[in-house]
């Protein structure tokens, strides 16, 4: 991972700025481009005209690297159009398109037009998140050689401020654990299943300090899961040569600290989705792997908000199956009953997120004092369809908690956006047989989804909802700090919101 830190004063042969065009006005029909170097002055003459020649336009996602005279290497990277105010999520996304481009390199500086705490952060944040590669599945030599960009230093005239260094580090630990959740989502089921997801949660814990550092964990095998009347993970995992599992990180601070808020972040970990019986066209199944990325993402979180030392008390829980096709799988009619002893009708096994989570969101609420639950879900289709690839859903039993979430991804520069659980949908829930079928209308399915969960969370604990369906797994280009696969969405605005305690 690249070690981040500030600085004042130019050092480094690689020097990073940003490269704006002018709203308006061109020239000869080239956008006027305008270098920004936030903190540092830049001797610059001239470098405009070269740039234009080149063909820069300082869009957004353009990288350019030209030779320099006092800095051997002067690197270009797009801010759209100049402005006296650089949006935080605009500086995080430059700094990442910079830094993916400069593997290999021993070190850095990243001069960008960030003027405060905030922005400085998100600029610390995309040049750590953006320097991501995962080769530990190639064995080409000149491939498996290549290594991130081994430094950056942020420059900043407030370089030696306490909060502004705090800032970094906390940078370093989001993008610590937003590699570990890439990873985890990258990984394929042929090399993560539930039980070595859980092995390698295991080792994450002891990694990050166990007791020493507030963690500990407990991991329920599939015959515990069984005796103790969990249906939903059972049943979605009994298709499956490799068992399910129930992981529980919890995290309490230590010390004399008391804990100012309490919360249960609970993760669909679904570790391959093939559909069950109600088996995924090939095109594209490829990409459930990624169908644990909520499991990924609450234990990464636990993990950071431990080394963060936040006052909070965290209890973070994935539920873990892999949904296969076998003479053991559990057939559409099939009647099942989720822990706590509500029964639902298997009417579709590729409805197999919500039955997982039902489980864990019912033991979850079992604990004593939490303030507020939380899961997150690649959950439906629906929510791609509705919100596109890279915005998140939120839906909740209580606005005070979506709102404030929503004002913390605000500074996250993660996308999310607030849908409704309208009450009319509850009936298309209804079975013949059972209290309730795991699919319903197939118009607002996101939504049922959400409601169909609802059912599970005790009407005064506030909870939220996120199907992170789209914005979990990129399988299109790289941009901004994102890299093709695993995205580690979730990860920044779960930490913000423990920080903050909504
Ligand atoms: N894991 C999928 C949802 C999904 C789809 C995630 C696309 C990421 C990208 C989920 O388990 C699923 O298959 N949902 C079904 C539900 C339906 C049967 C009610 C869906 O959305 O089609
Ligand atoms: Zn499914
Ligand atoms: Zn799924």
């Amino acid at each position: 991972m690249t070690a981040l830190s500030l600085t004042s004063v130019l050092k480094d042969d690689i020097l990073v700025v940003g490269l704006a065009h002018s709203p308006s006005q061109r020239k000869g029909g080239k956008p006027i481009l305008v270098i920004e170097s936030g903190d540092l002055l830049l001797d610059a003459k001239g470098l405009e005209e070269i740039l234009g020649d080149m063909g820069a336009t300082g869009k957004a996602d353009e990288v350019i690297k030209i030779p320099g005279n006092s800095v051997r290497l002067l690197v270009f990277t797009g801010l759209g159009k100049a402005s006296s105010s650089y949006g935080h999520e605009l500086l995080r996304r430059a700094a990442g398109a910079a830094s993916r481009t400069l593997s290999n390199q021993k070190s850095a500086t990243f001069a960008l037009p960030a003027h405060n705490l905030e922005g400085v952060s998100a600029v610390a944040q995309g040049a750590a998140l953006g320097a991501y590669l995962f080769n530990e599945f190639r064995s080409d030599e000149l491939v498996t050689s290549n290594a991130t960009l081994a430094s950056a230093k942020i420059f900043t005239s407030h370089a030696a401020k306490t909060e502004f260094k705090d800032a970094v580090t906390e940078a370093a630990v989001i993008a610590q654990y937003t590699f570990l959740t890439r990873d985890l989502i990258n990984t394929p089921p042929s090399h993560l299943n539930p039980a070595s997801f859980a092995d390698r949660m295991n080792a994450e814990v002891k990694a990050a300090g166990g007791a020493r550092a507030g963690l500990s964990i407990t991991v329920m095998t599939e015959t515990t899961l069984k005796s103790k009347g969990y249906g939903g993970i059972t049943a979605v995992g009994q298709g499956s040569a490799n068992p399910p599992r129930l992981v529980r990180i919890s995290y309490t601070p230590t010390g004399k600290v008391k804990p100012a808020k309490r919360y249960a972040f609970v993760g669909k970990g679904i570790t391959f989705d093939s559909g069950g019986l109600a088996l995924k066209p090939a095109l594209g199944m490829e990409a459930m792997k990624s169908d644990m990325s909520g499991a990924a993402a609450v234990c990464s979180a636990v993990l950071a908000i431990a080394a963060l030392k936040l006052p909070v008390a965290i209890d973070a829980w994935a539920p873990l199956a892999e949904n296969m096709v076998s003479d053991n799988a559990t057939r559409p009619s099939d009647i099942i009953t989720i822990y706590g002893g509500k029964t639902v009708e298997v009417l579709n096994p590729d409805a197999e997120g919500r039955l997982v989570l039902a489980d864990a969101l019912q033991r979850a609420q079992e604990e004593k004092n939490l303030d507020a639950i939380f899961d997150i879900a690649t959950l439906t289709g629906a929510q791609v369809v509705a919100l596109g690839t890279r915005t998140s859903a939120v839906m909740t039993n209580n606005e005070a908690l979506s709102e404030a979430f929503l004002a913390v991804t605000q500074e996250t520069g993660e996308q999310f956006w607030p849908m409704p659980l309208p009450t009319e949908l509850r009936a298309s829930l209804d079975s013949p047989v059972a209290d309730l079928a795991n699919i319903g209308d197939r118009m607002g399915g996101m939504l049922v989804a959400g409601i169909f969960l609802k059912e599970f969370v005790s009407d005064d604990l506030p909870w939220l909802h996120l199907d992170i369906a789209g914005p979990a797994y990129n399988d299109r280009a790289v941009h901004g700090y994102t890299p093709v696969g695993g995205t580690g969405i979730g990860v920044r605005s779960l930490v913000a919101a423990a920080k903050a305690q909504i």
